[in-house]
């Protein structure tokens, strides 16, 4: 049966943009759980769910008038803060102008045009060509599709193996969902695609490197390994995340990314980054691989280049595959109805003059540092905490059993998620990888606003482990 508009209160009849302060969270989850399928859709987890209904700054508001710090951001995406005037009006506006129209071959729009040369300005200097998506799955579907083309067009047809991560995320569509690391993504769905090939994270905290070898070596020589394992002829690229967001917030030893790039041009893999979390400041620099002086060589990217407002995302490639798309003149029959969206496109491009105004960047490095500090400050000490760790505002606390050996906690006592529950409680609302409690923020976070995280952070596991 269907529910009738009035069901959801005396402010929702005719204006569906009134706010619906008036219906009680349990009440909206009644219709939700009547209609709605989730993302990770799970009926238990999501009984204790909030309705948002509003969002300013670096907070959330649910649908009983509470206020919550909003530990990652949305999903990482809202880098800017929620509730940005500037946005809208641009979205407003861009609709009213032109809301939409196609940008296959024949057609082109100027927001598009114009996104794609700042994009070029702004990503790595050998990446200056843009295919835009709606998302992160599709700019991983999009970079695979680029890197086998390539290969063809370079005559190889045989690379196309992707090489991928333990811990990795890119996405869950087919093809992501396969390069994706995180096995608990996978049983409902297989059979995976096949030519999809994980190597172990660069993870300090738990990675292993033989006597003599630095563990950023060591987990970088991984992939040479499985290169040559499979054939340098079989394979098309290696996809990895800068700093591994969904994975626990895994940032690689310094010497990791050099050797990694060593490994790919030995071999020809391209190097494909995947900044879906990491572009456009989150780290403390707009791209991140820039903290180690390398560049990939397709880019992809999502999230904070709208900080969430419209769905958007994207590849970039370099001047070598962009000149082989080019040359060939065969045509690369990939493609999105919405790909170069002018609404999408406007808004990324005035969401980026504000991360270059506010320097969200910096601010991002600067926040994440005090983050970094209050967490030890407050927690270095604690039996249960094993690991504190981060870079600009990405960061994470893991908990374990016992710190000498680094054992985890069994996975019924289900204690992240405990963990989860006990902060959203006390007004923080963030994500949890197993027993690793994430954070990373809005930009425009306020000094006092990350204290009080920090603060809810440790009562809630001291509540719980004392
Ligand atoms: C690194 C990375 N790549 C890809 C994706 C997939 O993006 P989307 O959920 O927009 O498809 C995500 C989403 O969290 C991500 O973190």
């Amino acid at each position: 049966m269907s529910a009738s508009s009035s069901d959801f209160g005396p402010d929702a009849t005719s204006d569906t943009s009134a706010p619906i302060r008036d219906s009680s969270n349990s009440a909206l989850l009644a219709q939700d759980a009547a209609h709605l399928i989730h993302p990770l859709h799970d009926t238990q987890a999501h009984e204790i769910a909030r309705v948002w209904i509003e969002g300013r700054g670096a907070l959330l508001i649910d649908a009983d008038g509470r206020e919550y710090i909003d530990g990652v951001a949305g999903l990482w995406n809202v880098l800017a803060g929620h509730g940005r005037r500037e946005l809208a009006d641009t979205a407003r506006s861009q609709c009213e102008t032109l809301a939409y129209a196609s940008a296959y071959t024949g057609s082109s729009n100027r927001p598009a045009i114009q996104l794609a040369r700042r994009l070029a300005e702004l990503t790595y200097p050998s990446i200056n060509r843009f295919f835009f998506t709606s998302g992160g799955g599709e700019a991983t579907e999009s970079s695979i599709k680029m890197a086998r083309a390539y290969w063809k067009l370079r005559g190889r047809p045989d690379k196309t193996k992707v090489i991928s991560r333990i811990e990795g995320y890119h996405g869950v569509t087919m093809a992501a969902m396969s390069a994706t690391g995180l096995p608990a993504y996978w049983p409902l769905f297989e059979p995976r695609v096949p030519g999809f090939i994980h190597i172990p994270s660069p993870y300090p905290y738990r990675y292993n490197s033989p006597p003599g070898v630095s563990p950023g070596l060591a987990a970088a020589n991984e992939l040479e390994q499985a290169i040559l394992r499979e054939g340098a002829h079989t394979v098309s690229m290696f996809l990895a995340e800068p700093v591994q967001g969904a994975g626990g917030v895994i940032v690689p030893p310094d010497d990791y990314f050099p050797r990694i790039r060593q490994i790919c041009d030995q071999y020809d893999v391209l190097l494909v980054a995947d900044e879906v979390i990491t572009g456009f400041g989150r780290t403390g620099v707009l791209f991140a691989l820039d903290h180690w002086n390398i560049e990939p060589d397709i880019v992809q990217f999502a999230k904070a280049i709208t900080s969430g407002y419209i769905p958007f995302g994207g590849i970039g490639i370099n001047d070598t595959i962009a000149a082989a798309l080019d040359d060939d003149g065969r045509a690369w029959m990939h493609a999105y109805t919405y790909s170069g969206h002018p609404v999408g496109c406007a808004v990324a491009l005035r969401n980026l003059r504000i991360i270059e105004e506010e320097a969200l960047a910096e601010q991002c490095r600067a926040k994440g540092e005090l983050l970094l500090d209050a967490l030890r400050d407050s927690l270095a000490d604690h039996p249960h905490v094993g690991d504190i760790r981060g870079k600009g505002l990405m960061c994470a606390v893991e908990l374990v059993a016992d710190r000498a050996t680094k054992e985890s906690f069994p996975t019924a006592d289900a204690l992240g998620i405990r963990l989860q529950q006990e902060a959203a409680r006390r007004g923080l609302f963030s994500r949890v990888k197993a027993d690793s409690f994430l954070l990373a923020p809005a930009a425009v976070i306020t000094k006092e606003q990350l204290e009080q995280a920090v603060s809810i952070l440790n009562n809630s596991i001291r509540a719980l482990l004392g």
